[in-house]
């Protein structure tokens, strides 16, 4: 994601929000692709912000499943952000850890299948 200036905060800064929606996004892929089905967030279980980013960074988001319960999955999400095009610098900006639950199309909790990569 290229950062636009409406995602900045009043210090000139990214907003933070941003950065969590679009960890929260990256995470949801990472967990659809796994349970096969739409999913909610039930918690964010951690979020550290590492560094600050301005507009001048491409912002990039790294998820994986860390585990599988009954019907909820839990992502970590990393986020990278890089900077100069002579002098690239790509810096580690902010790590999380998220839960989100497997839901039916009536929007009941579904038991998540075997993972099919694991025979
Ligand atoms: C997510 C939701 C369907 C869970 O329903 P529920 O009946 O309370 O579900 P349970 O308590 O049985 O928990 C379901 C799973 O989530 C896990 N879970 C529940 N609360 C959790 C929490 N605070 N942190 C981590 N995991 C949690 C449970 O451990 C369980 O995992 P498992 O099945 O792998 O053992 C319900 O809480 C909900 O709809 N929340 C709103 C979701 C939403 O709108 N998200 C978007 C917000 S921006």
């Amino acid at each position: 994601m290229l950062p636009m200036p409406r995602d900045l905060n009043a210090a000139g800064d990214i907003f933070g929000g941003w950065v969590m929606s679009q960890v929260d996004v990256a995470g949801s892929i990472a967990a659809m692709r796994r349970t096969r089905c739409r999913v909610v967030t039930v918690a964010v279980n951690s979020f550290v912000f590492l560094q600050p980013i301005t507009t001048q960074y491409l912002v990039s988001f790294y998820a994986r499943v860390a585990r599988v319960g009954t019907t909820s999955i839990v992502v970590d999400v990393d986020v990278y952000a890089e900077t100069g095009y002579e002098n690239l610098r790509v810096l580690k900006v902010a790590t999380a850890q998220l839960t989100y639950v497997a839901m039916n199309e009536d929007g009941s909790k579904r038991a998540i299948p075997p993972d099919p990569a694991k025979p």
